[in-house]
């Protein structure tokens, strides 16, 4: 068969195999055990999280931190249009409705049009934010740090605060991402808002076989959120159930492949900042290409990186096909999800760039193990007439 280059695939050694097997030979396969123990403890000192909640995936990880943040049923949340819809879906789980923002160039939500939109179209009550379209009250904001590039958050945490909006970091793509001294004293991407949510889904820079975690800062939050992943066991030997709960909770199988993971975390993201300025240093000066770049107020772990179209002479779809062709797999960001179908019926505010952004931005392989041989194929074939 031939080769596939793919997207972002995992990278696994003698670790992972041997801390799984730990796990079968010691009997320890579900919730608990040394490696969720082991995971959690690691996770928090790479991010200088006060509490780590692994759990079973990102999108449950966004799930319990809207209902932490006290999302309640008709309730609204801003989130931009660009993003996974897994962002959206979390907060149709809670009862609630989305408010689609607009995404710059660099991928991230428009801080520019949140701040218009607060003084436009949304009035304070009780010192809490409501929208004039609706009268319904606005009780967080997702924040998602695309692509592995951290969004200008600082502004919007002050504004927040103010206006009584909780903010949910998505830094589901983000793990690695750490802001500059000087913009966020080195605080990593996901420590910052209320609630941080990791995913550990496959494709990421570091894969529990699905999998994440939620960056908490407080301890009554962190407990009130292990005991609803846990099924909101009040009491396990009578089975008291005070709450609804979720079977949330990352198991120790995959704590293990994601502490092993984990600790080789260093050294994907070496590899991966070398792929990164590979690709800048073949496009550079390209007439028809450039590569997204990040801000120097953060540090990328450089998750995905991402061809930009600059004018209409080639065509997003042949550039795929034609790499697909190849064995090379690419895709377009996201398709905007206030024009997927369960979302077309709510609000969106001023979105301008998103469509243009969905035709012209690619996103290219970013394996840590991809060579530079491969990435040379891959901008040759981008580089073709047709
Ligand atoms: C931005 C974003 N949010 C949320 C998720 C959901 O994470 P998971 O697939 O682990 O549920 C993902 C990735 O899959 C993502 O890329």
């Amino acid at each position: 068969m031939k080769k596939i280059i793919q997207l972002h695939n995992p990278q696994f050694d003698k670790n992972e195999i041997k801390y799984i097997n730990n796990c079968i030979k010691s009997g320890w396969v579900t919730t608990k055990g040394k490696y969720v123990e082991d995971l959690k403890k690691r996770l928090k000192s790479l991010t200088g999280a006060k509490f780590v909640l692994p759990v079973i995936n990102g999108t449950s990880a966004l799930h319990i931190s809207l209902i932490l943040s006290k999302v309640s049923k008709g309730d609204e949340v801003m989130v931009p249009t660009i993003t996974y819809i897994a962002s959206v879906n979390a907060i149709k789980y809670v009862g609630a409705n989305p408010i689609f923002m607009d995404t710059e160039e660099d991928l991230n939500i428009s801080v520019e049009k949140i701040n218009k939109f607060f003084a436009e179209e949304t009035y304070l009550k009780k010192g809490y934010t409501h929208n004039k379209r609706t009268n319904k009250r606005i009780s967080a904001i997702i924040v998602v740090h695309t692509m592995g590039n951290a969004a200008d958050i600082k502004p919007l945490i002050k504004t927040c605060k103010k206006r009584r909006i909780k903010v949910i970091e998505d830094a589901a793509e983000s793990l690695g991402t750490v802001y500059s001294k000087k913009y966020f004293r080195n605080k990593h991407t996901g420590t910052i808002g209320d609630y941080g949510c990791l995913s550990f889904n496959g494709n990421k820079i570091i894969t529990s076989a699905g999998g994440g975690a939620i960056l908490i800062n407080t301890k009554k939050k962190y407990l009130l959120g292990n005991y609803l992943c846990d099924q909101a066991k009040d009491d396990s030997i009578y089975s008291i159930h005070n709450n609804i709960g979720y079977n949330y909770k990352l198991s120790n199988i995959q704590s293990a492949l994601g502490y092993a993971q984990l600790k080789k975390l260093k050294n994907f993201l070496k590899n991966k900042k070398k792929i990164h300025s590979n690709y800048c240093r073949l496009f550079e000066n390209n007439k028809n290409f450039s590569m997204l770049k990040p801000h120097n107020f953060y540090k990328s772990n450089f998750w995905l990186n991402v061809l930009i179209i600059k004018n209409n002479k080639k065509k997003l779809k042949n550039i795929i096909s034609n790499l697909r062709k190849s064995n090379i797999e690419a895709r377009p960001i996201w398709k905007a999800n206030h024009l997927q179908k369960p979302y077309r019926q709510y609000q969106k505010y001023k979105i301008e760039k998103a469509e243009k952004i969905t035709n012209s931005y690619i996103c290219l392989p970013s394996s840590p193990n991809l060579t530079f041989q491969e990435q040379k194929k891959i901008y040759k074939i981008i580089n073709m007439k047709k």
